[in-house]
Parts: C-alpha cells; structure tokens; sequence
C-alpha cells in the first residue's frame, strides 16, 4: 500500500521536475545535461513526497504543492552533486551511477549545483514569502551549509555527542524539517498543526540521518547505539502523527516504511 502510494508521487515528482529543468538540447549544453544527470538519477523522492504529504495533510491539492516539492528536490540534488566533490566527501558514485563531476568533470558539476539552487529559487518564488524564508534558512549558513562545513571540520576527529546530533539535525534534518513545515504554510494550515508538522520533521530528520549512518557501521554497533534511537524517535513520530488526523496515518505508515528496523 504504502510502497504503491510512494512509486506513484515519485512518477508524478519526476514528470513535474523534467518541466522545470531544461531540456539539454540548448546551449548551454553540457550544463543542462549535467543538471538534468544528477536530478534524474534513481532518488526516492522523499523531500518532495513530504512537502506532499504535509499539504495534503492540511487540506491542499497535492498539485498545488508541486513547485514547492520540486523546488526542494532541485536543492537536494545540488547539496549531493557538491557533497561528492573531492574536496567534500570525495565519493565517485551517487544513487548508483557515477556521481556528476566524474561523468561531467569538476567545473561541470559545480555550476550545475549553483544552476540547480538557483533555479530552485526561481521556482520558490511562485510561492509566498514565508516559505521562501523558511527554505533559506534551513538550507543556509545555519542550516544545512553549517552541518556540511562541521561535518569536514569534524573529520578523523571523535565529535561528542552534542556535534555529533548537531551535524546531523543541520546536514539533514533542517531540509526534511523544512519540507513538512513548509508544505503546511502552504496549504495555510493553522499554526498548532504545522507545529505538530515541524516537530515530526525534526524527529523524521534527525532519525533519517541516524539511519543512514549506520551503513558504514557494524552489526554488534548497529544495535547497541542507533537502533534503540530510532526506535524512540519513531514511537515520538507515531504519536505526532495522531495529533494530525485520519489523514495522519499515511506518515506513521511511512516512518515504519523507511525505518525498517
Ligand atoms: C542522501 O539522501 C543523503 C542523506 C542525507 C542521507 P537520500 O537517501 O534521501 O538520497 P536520494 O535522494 O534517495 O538519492
Ligand atoms: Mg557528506
């Protein structure tokens, strides 16, 4: 069921996206190759699935909340293409291909980055200025930005747990957090519930970094840390997601679906 309900918004995701980005078939060539080769590779979605949810949630048209959903997709796609780069985290593959500048070289997957996070803008500004704000922020120099550069700094070093929960909730949780609140603003939802949205995100965030962290981890690891974590973040989840409504249940079906422990 839930499998179903996300394969078919990741198809309606995807021909949305292949609107907004252009065609590769004008100068400048390789870049709007380079940008459509990182946005079109195998991603589930799940920022985009979100900003739809939270709205449908609150009364709104999943088709209204489109440009919103694809806008957040398009900052996604340019944080991975930039996280890959050598001087980042250096890593030669993403969703299961090679990653944007070892097929399109350095300075291809760079500007593809910045035209992705601007175009993203573009396409923000059909919406309202609150939301604006609010994506800016989580994805700014005290957002995502500042998870990405403590994340380096951090690097070979044993962080404690404060930095450890700090890089992780900015690196990841602000734009997941941002996707359900924002999807709220949109739909003009009442404040209590794109409160109770908010604070599903930060959970939902914060777990999804946990959990992708555990793949570089060993089994004996994996249980004695992350897991009891998540396990208390999907029981906070799960009541959250009662405060909102029958239509709340998709979210406790996708917390269970995505946190597969
Ligand atoms: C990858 O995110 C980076 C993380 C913050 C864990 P996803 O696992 O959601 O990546 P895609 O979009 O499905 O490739
Ligand atoms: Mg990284």
């Amino acid at each position: 069921m839930i499998k179903k309900y996300l394969e078919t918004k990741r198809l309606l995701i995807n021909e949305a996206l292949g609107h907004y980005l252009p065609s590769g078939k004008k100068r400048p060539t390789l870049l709007h190759q380079a940008m459509r080769y990182a946005v079109f590779s195998d991603g589930k979605r799940l920022r985009p699935i979100l900003v739809l949810i939270a709205s449908e949630i609150c009364g709104s048209k999943s088709k209204r909340a489109m440009p919103l959903a694809c806008a957040i997709e398009m900052i996604h796609a340019y944080s991975l293409i930039h996280d890959d780069l050598p001087s980042m985290d250096n890593s030669d593959f993403r969703r299961g291909k090679q990653s944007c500048h070892k097929k399109f070289g350095e300075a291809t997957a760079i500007l593809a980055g910045d035209a992705l996070l601007t175009l993203a803008f573009e396409v923000l500004a059909g919406t309202n200025y609150p939301i604006i704000v609010e994506v800016a922020r989580a994805i700014g120099e005290e957002g995502m930005i500042a998870g990405q550069i403590t994340d380096i700094q951090e690097k070979g070093k044993e962080p404690d747990k404060r930095t450890i929960r700090y890089i992780r909730e900015h690196k990841t949780g602000n734009l997941i957090t941002a996707c359900l609140k924002t999807g709220g603003i949109l739909a003009k939802s009442d404040p209590e519930k794109i409160k109770h949205l908010t604070k599903f995100g930060r959970w939902f965030g914060l777990a999804y970094q946990i959990y992708d962290d555990l793949k570089d981890k060993e089994l004996q690891e994996k249980e004695n840390l992350a897991f009891s974590r998540i396990k208390t973040l999907k029981k906070r989840m799960e009541k959250k997601a009662s405060f909102l409504g029958k239509k709340g249940e998709i979210l406790k079906e996708l917390t269970d679906y995505v946190f597969r422990i």
